[in-house]
């Protein structure tokens, strides 16, 4: 297992290009289970998660390919199994993502069920419930979920649940209904940009999809999809986390291939808070950072409100704030591992209910600190960057799911960071 080791107190200064998102290249290499023919992805990410995710389609008869360039080549080749073992859905819930293509394309799925994870509980029956809705007759068998379908038929599906609405379930349900007979129409799905993303590769495919990206999703279904180009969006997670990084070290970076008119509360909370946001032009972005930083109040909701996979680092930015903020977590609310790993740096932070409330304090100090999930490790990288003296971020392997070379994109702004096999 690798650790991250940072020596704190650079100020970040340069530019540095944003990968391909993650969470946009998932489900979409997920949906090229649904095409005939080959397609090819630009600007996937190389990531543990990614590496997963070709793995399992791999298991299911897919070809999978990587080029130099971030370029991918998939080819569905035999469409034979359609099991998603345990193993693999076990390192990495997105795999739920193959239940609804392989269920319109091979008639039947079997996907184990995802268990609960780091960030909390993580239930599955919004994506189950849409599936019913199509005509799926689903069970659990030996912890998977089985499902089957001769025809899917187009339904009004409601996919709302207690904590809004479901980024993966409503990119399942809309993958299923591409091939069902007639018109889904999808209420309060997902607005996230990964689900827009998604659909314009599905629409390049030959779907008919119209309101991806707003909470009403119309789908037409077709007879057949083919294999396309297409490239992911840009990581607005990742640009994010950088953005803060620039802030904490009172910082001058500009982000290359941003999308800034998906960081909109990003954006908004970061001036709150006294960080100067520029654009400079289609793709980048410039964040610098006044001394005093603002205390403020963070809610995390389903976009366009602020994105819960940002609460943990923006954390780490108010725990240097000037005064009291409150962080609550309307997505995930028990997604707080690294408040405890925070305070092991001088952090001072108290839970109170659902929300935690953070004082500012004038230092971090450097720590050996543990990773617990992939979020809270690049807010226990963040803290590293700004802390006094050495700071050693173990279980490194969560950060690799998720961030593409993040030691190699931050030693080249000028941070002390360096990687340690143990
Ligand atoms: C996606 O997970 C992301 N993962 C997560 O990113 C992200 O935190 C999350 O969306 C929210 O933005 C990928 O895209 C691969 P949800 P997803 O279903 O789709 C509840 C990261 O760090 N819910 O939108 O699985 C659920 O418990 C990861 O990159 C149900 O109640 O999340 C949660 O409270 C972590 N029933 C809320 O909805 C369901 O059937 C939103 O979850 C499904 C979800």
């Amino acid at each position: 297992m690798d650790k991250l080791v940072i020596n704190g107190g650079n100020r970040l200064k340069g530019t540095l290009e944003i990968s391909g998102s993650k969470n946009a290249a998932l489900p979409i290499m997920a949906a090229c289970l649904l095409a005939d023919g080959p397609s090819t992805l630009r600007d996937v990410p190389d990531l543990a998660d990614i590496r997963s995710m070709m793995e399992l389609l791999s298991d299911l008869g897919v070809s999978v390919r990587r080029n130099g360039d971030n370029a991918m080549q998939l080819n569905v080749e035999d469409e034979s199994c359609s099991h998603a073992q345990y193993d693999r859905v076990r390192k990495m819930r997105a795999s739920i993502c193959v239940l609804g293509p392989l269920l319109a394309k091979r008639k039947k799925a079997r996907v184990s069920m995802p268990g609960g994870c780091a960030i909390g509980s993580r239930p599955v029956d919004l994506h189950l419930r849409g599936l019913r809705a199509l005509g799926a007759e689903i069970d659990l068998e030996g912890g998977d979920i089985i499902a089957s379908a001769r025809k899917l038929t187009g339904a009004n599906i409601f996919l709302g649940g207690p904590f809004g609405s479901t980024v993966l379930g409503t990119a399942n349900v809309m993958m299923a209904a591409c091939l069902a007979k007639g018109r889904t129409v999808i209420e309060s799905a997902a607005c996230e940009p990964e689900i827009e993303n998604l659909a314009e590769y599905l629409v390049a495919m030959g779907a008919q999809i119209h309101g991806a990206g707003t909470p009403r999703v119309t789908i037409e279904g077709v007879e057949e999809l083919r294999g396309v180009e297409h490239t992911v969006v840009p990581d607005r997670i990742e640009v994010g986390t950088y953005m803060i990084a620039s802030a904490l070290t009172n910082g001058d970076v500009t982000l290359k291939k941003v999308r800034l008119d998906h960081m909109m509360a990003v954006v908004d909370k970061l001036r709150d808070i006294g960080v100067v946001v520029e654009s400079d032009g289609d793709d980048s972005a410039t964040i610098a950072s006044a001394r005093r930083l603002e205390p403020t109040d963070v809610t995390t909701q389903p976009y366009p409100g602020f994105p819960t996979d940002l609460q943990a680092q923006i954390m780490t930015l108010l725990c240097l704030a000037d005064g009291n903020s409150a962080i609550t977590d309307k997505v995930f609310p028990d997604r707080f591992m690294h408040v405890a790993e925070l305070m092991r740096m001088g952090a001072n932070i108290r839970k109170e209910g659902p929300t935690t409330i953070v004082t500012g304090v004038k230092k971090l100090v450097g720590a050996p600190v543990m990773a617990s999930d992939l979020r809270a490790s690049a807010a226990l990288v963040l803290a590293g960057l700004v802390a006094k003296g050495t700071t050693t971020v173990q279980r490194v392997y969560h950060i690799d799911r998720g961030y593409e070379n993040i030691e190699d994109k931050l030693r080249g702004i000028g941070a002390d960071i360096t990687r340690v096999a143990e």
